[in-house]
């Protein structure tokens, strides 16, 4: 059920730009402009929302293939796109089970296209939840989910929602904090490396959208604290764990992430 009062149609908004820069049609004039906006003050942007669904593909691959996960809490959905976690997840593991969870009304209206298993023995489910409610998002998610198994936890480009790096930290333990040893954190977010996205975020937070922090390097790597790095640990998202090109080569870009296992 569309809210109309959460759904704001007049300010921009971070699922609807990154779907428009993804080149989905799920976005309003707002949106369009904040997009076109961002695209002038960081050009690479559109491809950096490319590859970060791409390091999302790769880290479900990796966790359903290598690692043997069969429970995903993706948080921040974001609006459907190409290869959805559950599409990853349920392509190698027929019987993964997928919780989605964003607060974003215009992701909730369009939740039916992300509940539609890719396979008879999954099973996909969609909260309308906030990460800053961990303890009401993991209580929603044990109908699908169980707690006593291991859950790759995701937070892909989301947590430059959070206000402070502090809330950031603390968001991440909290949600770690009710999974078993043997759970994953998979977690990229942009960093402040490079001038244009700063330049990018600072524009975007002038709109009356949600502010989207840009953090150090070192404040992301610190959400891993007390994980298992996967290897090859800490990277830009396009050096973890590339698939083969044909043509041309892998550039860094200042979207940071990682794969690791709570111990
Ligand atoms: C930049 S998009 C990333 C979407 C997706 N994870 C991806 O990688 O394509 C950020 C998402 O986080 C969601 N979000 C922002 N604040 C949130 C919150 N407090 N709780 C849950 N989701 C939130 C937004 O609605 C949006 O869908």
């Amino acid at each position: 059920m569309l809210d109309e009062q959460k759904m704001r149609t007049d300010i921009p908004h971070s699922a609807r730009i990154w779907n428009y820069w993804l080149g989905g049609k799920d976005n309003y004039e707002v949106d369009q402009l904040a997009g076109e906006a961002a695209i002038q003050a960081c050009p690479d942007i559109t491809t950096m929302a490319v590859q970060s669904r791409q390091f999302l593909i790769r880290s479900v691959r990796y966790l359903a293939a290598e690692a043997g996960i069969r429970q995903f809490l993706d948080i921040g959905t974001g609006l459907p796109t190409m290869q959805n976690t559950h599409e990853v997840a349920q392509g190698v593991a027929p019987e993964a089970r997928v919780v989605y969870v964003d607060n974003d009304p215009l992701v909730l209206a369009h939740a039916k296209a992300l509940l539609v298993n890719t396979t008879p023995e999954g099973e996909t489910r969609y909260i309308d939840g906030d990460f800053n409610d961990p303890d009401g998002i993991v209580e929603a998610a044990r109908a699908v989910l169980d707690f006593d198994k291991p859950v790759a936890v995701m937070f892909m480009g989301v947590l430059g929602h959070s206000p402070t790096v502090e809330h950031m930290r603390n968001t991440v333990s909290a949600f770690m904090d009710a999974v078993p040893s043997g759970s994953y954190l998979s977690l990229q977010d942009g960093s402040n490396e490079d001038p244009l996205y700063v330049a990018l975020c600072e524009g975007y937070a002038q709109t009356g959208g949600v502010p989207y922090i840009p953090r150090s390097a070192a404040e992301i790597r610190a959400c891993f604290d007390g994980l298992d790095m996967v290897d090859p640990g800490f990277v830009s998202i396009t050096e973890w764990r590339p698939d083969p090109v044909e043509v041309g080569e892998i550039r860094a870009n200042c979207g940071y992430g990682a794969v690791a296992r709570k111990p």
